[in-house]
């Protein structure tokens, strides 16, 4: 009998702490139901003590799903606890997740904590947590830079207190395989009443070591990995999902465990986080990436078309490849489309919102002949954006470009509801836009990316454009969709400068 593996997804908390991929609650729920399909153990919701949107994102997540444990983060303080119990009440099963830093560095530095008030503080959180559900998560933050001693001390007392789970961040990204390996072993060694707990992991890719690491602990006894769809997580990311479970699944000869996911739910839930953050996939990321499962020398592709398994490891279907199929089309009707859109896991609440949705995916077949899934599910991401563009709307916009001309752009805009329009030239269409924008405008924003991916293949498919945004420190992220790629371009920029227009008062976990 193999053991279970669980897994503890964390791109709507962690994932969402990347520069740029904020979330709105809408997005965060369509994300979970895709977690709840692969299916997923724990879906980490957010941190609802952060702002009056976190919390309500994380209790529209716990109302919507049913099969997976909806969890939420809470620094060791009651107030943040209380703020997550609150969040979590309709959830299905919950699970609260409580952290304080155990590192030398982190509790004199950053607390300005003795060691003793740290475990106390701590030993408090599980217990107040305890009190809304049985279910109870506890990380020693920076563990991978915390003393052995210290650790196994702190974690001796929060299983005295009732945590039944301990999870192991390794915060920074520091440690390497064999070490972080051996570290879990000791711990679950050491700890008197470690049989109480299931061991988990968390470990960020500063170094690129995120997997490794985490596969490193699960052969030394971690029976959890936290991690997130295409490794998104805060600066070089999480754990990559994907990574993980096809690494543990792939090599049943050598780890003794396996998670339950649906794999081929992968790729789709990939493409949905991808296209909803707008932070492509690279091509040649593993499992995920356009190239998984390319074969570009011609040995390669004679091996693959003699026997499969010369050079592939994986069959691509078992990670939900095959999925990409043409669904709907010009003549697709309501049901059709409504239908379709379920099983993508977008539910309309309102008659409206469907019918909405079903003059935009008019609108999409006139131009495209075959829609497909990614095109449907960048219809919805489309009107998600357009309704968070609160202070500035795309009204109207012209471009010329022609040989021996200098490009040039005229935009009208809504903006704080009046109309306002501006032109400008530029080296080439996008950039005589951007400017007839920030004539209106005026954001004094740095532009830091702009990308330009097509969702489907051929010349007719919709261009996915993400752009960021910096001014004084503050980073963000706009998308836009469209078949013309200037007006994508427009519409992610524009959805940039609404987000940075609006104050943030959010606070993130870890400061
Ligand atoms: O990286 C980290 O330490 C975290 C904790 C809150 C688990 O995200
Ligand atoms: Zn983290």
């Amino acid at each position: 009998m193999k053991d279970k593996l669980i897994i503890f997804d964390t791109t709507l908390r962690d994932g969402e702490q990347s520069p740029g991929a904020s979330m709105t609650k809408d997005e965060k729920v369509r994300i979970a139901k895709a977690l709840e399909r692969l299916r997923v153990d724990v879906i980490e919701a957010g941190f609802p003590r952060a702002s009056r949107g976190d919390f309500d994102s994380v209790q529209a997540v716990a109302r919507e799903i049913k099969d997976s444990i909806v969890c939420g983060l809470a620094r060791a303080l009651d107030a943040d606890i209380d703020a997550t119990g609150e969040a979590l009440k309709e959830a299905n099963a919950a699970r609260i997740h409580t952290f304080i830093a155990t590192s030398p560095i982190h509790m004199e530095k950053k607390l300005r904590m003795s060691p003793d008030q740290v475990v106390t503080q701590a030993v408090a959180a599980v217990k107040r947590a305890r009190g809304y559900t049985n279910d109870v998560e506890f990380s020693p933050e920076d563990a991978g830079r915390s003393e052995l001693d210290f650790l196994c001390r702190i974690i001796e007392a929060v299983i005295a207190a009732g945590a039944t789970t301990i999870n192991i961040p390794d915060t920074v990204g520091y440690n390497v395989p064999h070490q972080f390996g051996e570290l879990i072993r000791k711990l679950i060694e050491r700890v008197p009443n470690s049989d109480r707990a299931v061991f988990s992991v968390h470990c960020h890719n500063d170094l690129g070591l995120a997997v490794a690491n985490s596969l490193a602990a699960v052969l030394n006894g971690a029976r959890q990995v936290e991690c997130t769809i295409n490794g998104l997580g805060e600066r070089a990311g999480n754990a990559s999902l994907e990574e993980v479970v096809m690494a543990v699944r792939t090599r049943q000869d050598i780890f003794r465990c396996d998670s339950s996911l649906d794999t081929t739910q992968i790729v789709p839930c990939s493409r949905l986080v991808s296209s909803i953050t707008g932070f492509p996939v690279q091509p040649n990321k593993a499992i995920v990436g356009a190239n998984a499962f390319a074969h570009e020398s011609g040995i390669h592709q004679d091996g693959v078309l003699k026997s499969r398994e010369t050079y592939e490891i994986m069959r691509a279907e078992d990670v939900g490849w095959s999925t990409n199929r043409m669904v709907l089309g010009k003549h697709s009707g309501r049901n059709a489309f409504r239908a379709r859109m379920e099983q993508l896991g977008v539910v309309f609440a309102a008659e409206e919102d469907l019918n909405a949705a079903f003059a935009r995916f008019k609108d999409l077949a006139d131009k495209k002949h075959e829609i497909y899934d990614e095109d449907l599910q960048a219809l919805v991401t489309e009107a998600d954006l357009e309704a968070e563009n609160e202070n500035l709307q795309l009204v109207a916009m012209k471009v010329c470009s022609e040989t021996g001309e200098i490009p040039c752009a005229s935009v009208t805009l809504m903006y704080n509801g009046a109309e306002c329009s501006g032109n400008a030239e530029g080296g080439g269409p996008v950039d005589a836009t951007f400017k007839a924008i920030e004539s209106i405008v005026n954001s004094q924003t740095e532009l830091q990316l702009y990308s330009v991916n097509n969702i489907t293949s051929g010349t007719d498919a919709q261009g996915e454009v993400t752009v960021r945004l910096e001014k004084g420190g503050r980073i963000v992220n706009g998308q836009g969709s469209d078949t013309d790629i200037v007006i994508a371009s427009a519409k992610a920029y524009i959805n940039a400068l609404n987000k940075i227009i609006v104050p943030m008062d959010r606070a993130h976990p870890q400061v």
